[in-house]
Order: C-alpha cells, then sequence, then structure tokens
C-alpha cells in the first residue's frame, strides 16, 4: 500500500518551471518529465523510453515532439511512435510511451496520478488565492529528504514555530493564544485567533498601522497533500470573525507537498497577500526570507526522518498538539482505503 492517495492531482511544478526543455520529476513513484508545445500546453511523459529505457528527459525536441537522444526513436506529444531510429523503417504506432493528464492552474503544473478516465479538472485543490483578483502570489520550491507526511504534520502543527523559527516568525505570544482544531468534510482545521493583541511588527508595516489588533493563523489541509495557512491582522474593533476577516490584511502561506517517493517529497510553497499587490520588491524580498524560513522546516524534517528509519522500534507519538497532523493523516488514510476498495470491484 502506498503512502499517498492515488486518483488524485499533485503539483509537478511551477508553472515557471516547466518549459519548451524537458524538466524531469518523479512523482509519487513514477519517473515523468514535462515539458511545453508550441501552443504551450503541457506535456506530461513517463521519463523512459519505449526503446532501451533512456529518459526521455534527455531528448531532443522537434516540433511538439521528442528524439530520444538514444538511437533516435521519436515520439509525439501523445506518446506515440513517428519516426523509427532507422528513418525508413516503417513505423510502429504500438510504440508508445505512457503519458498522464496534466492541467495548469494557481500558477502550478497539475499532473493525475491513478486511473486516467477519472481525472478531472474540477478536483485540483482550490487554491483560490495563488490565483485571484487583487491578490499576489510568488514562491519556490525545495526538495525535500522525508516523507511527505511529516511535512503535513509540520504545518498543521503552529507550536513548532516557537523552537524551529527562532529568531524568524516566532513570537512567545503565539504560545498563549489557545489553537482548535476541527474536521469538516475531507478539510482540518487548526485555528488560533488572538483578539487584542498588539500588532507584530510584519503585520503592522503591511497595514501601515500599529496599535491593538485582531490577529488570525488558521491552517487548512487539503487533499491530498497541501496545507494552506491563512494569517493576517485587522483592526481592532472592525469585526473580523474567525470566519469572515477582510477588514485588515490578509496572507495565505501556501504548502504543497507532492510525493517522490515513500521517503522524500518536492515541496512547493509560497505566499498569497492581498496588500502592496504592485510592489515587485516586496514580493521578491518577502520571497527570499520565506525561503530562509522553511529551509529550517527542511533542516528538521530531514533529520526527523533520518531517526526515523535509525530508530525502527520507536513510533511516532501523537500529543494534543499533533491532532491537525493526525485528523490529516487519518483522512488520507481513509480515502487510501476508499479507493483501492473500490478498485478492488
Ligand atoms: S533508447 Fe531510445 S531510441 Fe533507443
Ligand atoms: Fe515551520
Amino acid at each position: 500500500m502506498t503512502t499517498w492517495l492515488e486518483n488524485a492531482w499533485y503539483v509537478a511544478g511551477w508553472d515557471s518551471e516547466v518549459d519548451s526543455q524537458p524538466l524531469a520529476r518523479t512523482i509519487c513513484g513514477v519517473p515523468m518529465m514535462f515539458y511545453r508545445k508550441m501552443d504551450r500546453s503541457v506535456v506530461a511523459m513517463r521519463d523512459a523510453c519505449p526503446h532501451r529505457l533512456l529518459p526521455l528527459s534527455m531528448g531532443l525536441r522537434e516540433g511538439d515532439s521528442i528524439r530520444c537522444r538514444y538511437h533516435g526513436l521519436k515520439l509525439g506529444p501523445d506518446g506515440v511512435a513517428e519516426e523509427m531510429p532507422i528513418k525508413t523503417d516503417p513505423v510502429n504506432t504500438r510504440i508508445c510511451a505512457e503519458t498522464f493528464a496534466v492541467h495548469e492552474r494557481h500558477r502550478f503544473v497539475w499532473v493525475w496520478i491513478g486511473e486516467k478516465d477519472k481525472a478531472d479538472p474540477a478536483l485540483i485543490p482550490d487554491l483560490w488565492p495563488c490565483s485571484s483578483d487583487g491578490w499576489r502570489f510568488d514562491g519556490g520550491y525545495y526538495p525535500i529528504a522525508s516523507d511527505y507526511r511529516l511535512a503535513i504534520d509540520n504545518l498543521m502543527d503552529l507550536t513548532h514555530e516557537t523552537y524551529v523559527h527562532t529568531g524568524s516568525i516566532g513570537q512567545p505570544e503565539l504560545m498563549e493564544a489557545p489553537i482548535e482544531t476541527w474536521v469538516d468534510g475531507d478539510k482540518v482545521f487548526v485555528t488560533r485567533w488572538m483578539p487584542g493583541v498588539d500588532a507584530p511588527p510584519f503585520w503592522a508595516g503591511a497595514m501601515r498601522q500599529g496599535g491593538k489588533v485582531d490577529r488570525w493563523q488558521i491552517c487548512e489541509f487539503l487533499l491530498p497533500s497541501a496545507v494552506i495557512i491563512d494569517v493576517g491582522i485587522a483592526p481592532l474593533g472592525a469585526g473580523a470573525t474567525v470566519e469572515k476577516h477582510d477588514q485588515g490584511v490578509r496572507g495565505f502561506v501556501i504548502d504543497v507537498m507532492t510525493p517522490e517517493t515513500e521517503d522524500t517529497h518536492h515541496y512547493f510553497w509560497g505566499m498569497a497577500r492581498n496588500f502592496d499587490i504592485d510592489d515587485d520588491g516586496f514580493t521578491a524580498r518577502f520571497k527570499t526570507q520565506q525561503g530562509g524560513v522553511f529551509l529550517q522546516d527542511k533542516e528538521v524534517l530531514e533529520a526527523q526522518q533520518k531517526a526515523i528509519e535509525s530508530n525502527p522500534h520507536m513510533k511516532l507519538m501523537a500529543y494534543n498538539i499533533d491532532e491537525g497532523g493526525t485528523r490529516a493523516r487519518q483522512i488520507i488514510s481513509r480515502k487510501i482505503k476508499a479507493n483501492q476498495a473500490e478498485a478492488a470491484k
């Protein structure tokens, strides 16, 4: 049994990463390569030539096709052979590389893992702040040598900020506010609502106003493996509530974890914000700063993965701070089992 859900969309890359030259990336254990056709739509193909399995990502682009760099087999964007290694040989169109359903949305290229006929773009996780008017979104990518679920645990647990991110986003008052966790269908929320606190410097700068504010951090887990964190402040008395809080400045920390193997994953991170959206300098500075914070998580997750492997007799324990991650893992397992039961029918 895999640790990830099949029949789901996973982020394969940023829209800016996929271009005319092939990008090789293993997604959920499948070596794939991605490139853009001349009409800019994206092709996703198994990264192995049907002949002697040389990675097709090493091949040469010709029009919308790819020619293997070993013996020159040419495949169309649908994976079907167009030209044999000896050009005068008749083309055998049964020679075919596997292709995958792919879709661009919210600044990411998504690939469907599982049964291709079930690949409905309506099932792409709704990362609306990444592609809505009035919002600005940017971010980066880290490969992380850990089970993707450790990253979900990390992001659904707001208490780690104090120790992992000392000197950056960790603040003592965060520890004082109560945390609430709840499940809504396939979603999990972890909420920290902080009414009437002093505006922290970053957010005061964003709102151009200091003083007392209502502050929030709301983590939301979305299948198959995303966590978005709604963060921000509103002036005290402006009527912000947990449900509705557009009175001040607001951002979403975007985290999408795509399994690469059972113990490594691709981490796509960023921030979508509704203030200073035309300020390119701010966007770049914030990205650098956020990248630094997430490197601290990468270090912890990779060390944790190694410790898990070195101590096979020990189990991960769940304290009450782990409830968000535990609930998210339960939903993933439940969905995996449901998928398998359906496939067995
Ligand atoms: S390995 Fe690709 S053509 Fe031979
Ligand atoms: Fe963190």
